[in-house]
């Protein structure tokens, strides 16, 4: 039976990252799954992370910046994530295709259409089982970001870019409520992980 694909998202700043290894620990204690598998995007095999050091870090035009995401995407599909789910393994990424639509979509404002022509292309129908979109407002996400290290070419971005990109993540959330859970991450990381362990319950 194929395994389950499960994709963590939210701004910079949200404390997604801090989630991923402890859903991972309660899927893993759970029998019947063979393995989970984290990941991350941009990133998951060693040609991601070599786009991921120039995507985090080089100026380039949005649309090449958008096609980079793909390319590193489909890379990881087809390298981690389609034999581990064939293998009936569980794939936990750390950010996937919302997260294009969210920051080069709502961000840098690249028209859905054409990001949708490269999801069909590179993902081939594959889409998360379940989306746990990390939510905060734009103050408690900069407030968490502030005196972390040097910020990458996105952390350095406006405020009114992370409005835009929350505000398409929240609009996708809505679009496709059976795949997203929208989790208020400005509670107790002890409050969001009993929500993490109901929902996971239900898998
Ligand atoms: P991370 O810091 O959560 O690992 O994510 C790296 C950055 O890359 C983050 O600022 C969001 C950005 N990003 C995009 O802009 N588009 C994408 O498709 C992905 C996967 C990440």
């Amino acid at each position: 039976m194929r395994g389950k694909f499960i994709t963590f998202e939210g701004i910079d700043g949200a404390g997604k990252s801090t989630h991923i290894e402890w859903v991972a620990g309660r899927l893993r204690a759970r029998p019947g799954i063979p393995a989970v598998v984290t990941t991350r995007e941009p990133g998951g095999t060693p040609l991601g992370e070599d786009l991921r050091q120039l995507l985090l870090h080089r100026k380039m035009h949005l649309e090449t910046e958008a096609l980079l995401m793909f390319a590193a995407r489909r890379e990881h599909i087809a390298e981690v994530i389609a034999p581990a789910l064939a293998r009936g393994e569980w794939v936990i990424s750390d950010r996937f295709t919302d997260a294009t639509f969210a920051y080069q979509g709502g961000g840098r404002g690249l028209p859905r259409q054409r990001l949708e022509v490269l999801e069909d292309w590179v993902q081939d129908g594959l889409q998360p089982d379940l989306t746990l979109l990390f939510d905060v407002p734009l103050e408690t996400a900069s407030e968490r970001l502030a005196g972390a290290r040097e910020p990458d070419k996105f952390e350095a971005e406006s405020r009114a870019f992370f409005q835009r990109t929350r505000d398409e993540y929240l609009r996708r959330a809505a679009a496709a409520p059976g795949r997203f859970r929208v989790i208020d991450a400005t509670r107790s990381i002890e409050a969001i992980r009993e929500e993490l362990g109901q929902i996971i319950a239900t898998l």
